[in-house]
């Protein structure tokens, strides 16, 4: 099956598109047929031209490599590269030397111990969400649980009414999902966001909260204060990397336990640990891919990879190539040594990674404190989004 408006996949070795929708079903057998079919790295016109690298040791060397390889393009759609020159999120979408100050600014809010303070605020987040529903017996677990956790907590931590969520939740889905496949929605999306910050961290200049909001505007860039287009930068950057990446994470765990009733049942008796678990579903079912520019020509496994194309960064191939860790296709709730990289490698790795394994593993205790059998009502219904984080949509939980 085929995605609207784009020419059906003939070859995944020479042809691939990661919107088409057997890609966002299973993309793990197509990356193995590649990895293991003599195609380490596959190619696709589509897009401008863009590369597609399936072992973990070309994907760590590209993500280390920031001499032929650029961020000023992380995502893949169809704007040409010159075209998005005037996009910058930073600091994922910054290169060094600039890179560097940009991260170093927003690092300490992210830090393990600015992250604690979040915890209670998260624990009674998913319990109002629990209330909603933990006496029906049913319920679907990525729209009426997964999705609202990281928006929420996000609003929380920048500040704005929590009613404005439903507003977030829209922004991400039209600027990951939709933007993509469609510019006038991404466009029109970003100028929604743009102005809804612009207003808000006018309003805030003068309304210090102990919050990301005022850590930004008393942080410093190159020495000077963040100015508004700085910050409004900063918290477009949150959502689009904090929110559906998270949601995404928290919604393959309960699809895994809907079907894997022994490992459901080791995480409801205590036999193995939410760390360890979190872990695991990190790994198994990392949900970002990301991209960069070649900007020299550069050889990765007998390819060449000529300047201006494009190159994906499947992390979840990397972390389900059996070269590079022992079993790696098979799911182990208790892996003692888990050295993914669901977060990335090389110099931008995940800044909020802290976070988003407070958030996986809180909504995960929370759950099981109430609801610790359940299982999948109708796996035919689960969809799941394209594109570059990829994660179950529609899950029917039933206990
Ligand atoms: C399970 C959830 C998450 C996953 C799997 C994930 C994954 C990633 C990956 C793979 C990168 C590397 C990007 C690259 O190499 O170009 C990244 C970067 C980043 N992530 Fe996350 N992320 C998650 C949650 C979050 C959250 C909750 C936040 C903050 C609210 C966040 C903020 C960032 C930022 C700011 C960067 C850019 C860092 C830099 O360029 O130096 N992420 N993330």
């Amino acid at each position: 099956m085929d995605i609207p408006n784009r020419p059906d996949v003939e070859d995944w070795e020479t042809d691939f598109d990661h919107f088409h929708v057997d890609y966002s079903a299973d993309p793990y057998s197509i990356w193995k047929d590649m990895r293991e079919g003599g195609c380490p790295v596959a190619h696709t016109d589509r897009f401008h031209g863009v590369y597609l690298p399936t072992r973990h040791e070309d994907i760590s060397a590209i993500a280390h490599d920031t001499d032929h390889f650029s961020s000023k393009s992380v995502i893949v759609n169809d704007l040409p590269v010159a075209d998005i020159g005037s996009f910058r999120s930073p600091p994922i979408t910054s290169d060094p030397p600039e890179h560097q100050d940009h991260r170093r600014a927003i690092l300490p809010a992210f830090a393990p111990r600015a992250i604690e303070k979040w915890i209670p605020i998260t624990r009674q987040i998913c319990n109002e969400l629990l209330d909603e529903f933990s006496d029906s017996g049913s319920c679907d677990a990525s729209a009426d649980y997964a999705q609202h956790i990281p928006v929420k907590v996000i609003a929380r931590m920048i500040g704005i009414p929590e009613e404005d969520g439903d507003l977030f939740r829209k922004w991400v889905q039209e600027l990951l999902e939709i933007g993509p496949n469609d510019l006038n929605v991404a466009q029109a999306a970003t100028r929604e966001v743009f102005d809804y910050f612009g207003e808000y961290v006018k309003a805030r200049r003068n309304d210090p909260r102990d919050d990301i909001v005022t850590y930004f505007l008393e942080a410093e860039v190159d020495g000077k204060p963040m100015d508004d287009e700085q910050i409004m930068g900063g918290l477009f950057l949150l959502l689009l990397a904090g929110i559906d990446t998270t949601w995404s994470s928290i919604g393959s765990s309960f699809w895994h336990l809907g079907q894997h009733s022994e490992d459901r049942r080791r995480l409801a008796d205590g036999s193995a640990s939410f760390d360890a678990a979190v872990e695991e579903f990190l790994r198994f079912y990392s949900p970002v891919t990301m991209a960069r520019v070649i900007t020299e020509e550069v050889e990765i496994s007998g390819t060449t990879l000529c300047p201006g194309q494009r190159v994906l960064l499947p992390f979840a191939a990397a972390n389900r190539d059996v070269e590079f860790m022992e079993d790696a296709e098979t799911f182990e709730i208790d892996r003692e040594v888990n050295r993914h990289s669901a977060f990335g490698l090389g110099i931008h790795r995940c800044l909020g990674s802290n976070l988003a394994r407070m958030e996986i593993k809180v909504a995960l205790e929370e759950w099981f404190r109430r609801i610790p059998e359940f299982e999948l009502a109708d796996p035919n219904v689960v969809t799941w989004s394209g594109g570059q984080v990829r994660g179950p949509r529609r899950i029917p939980l039933k206990w």
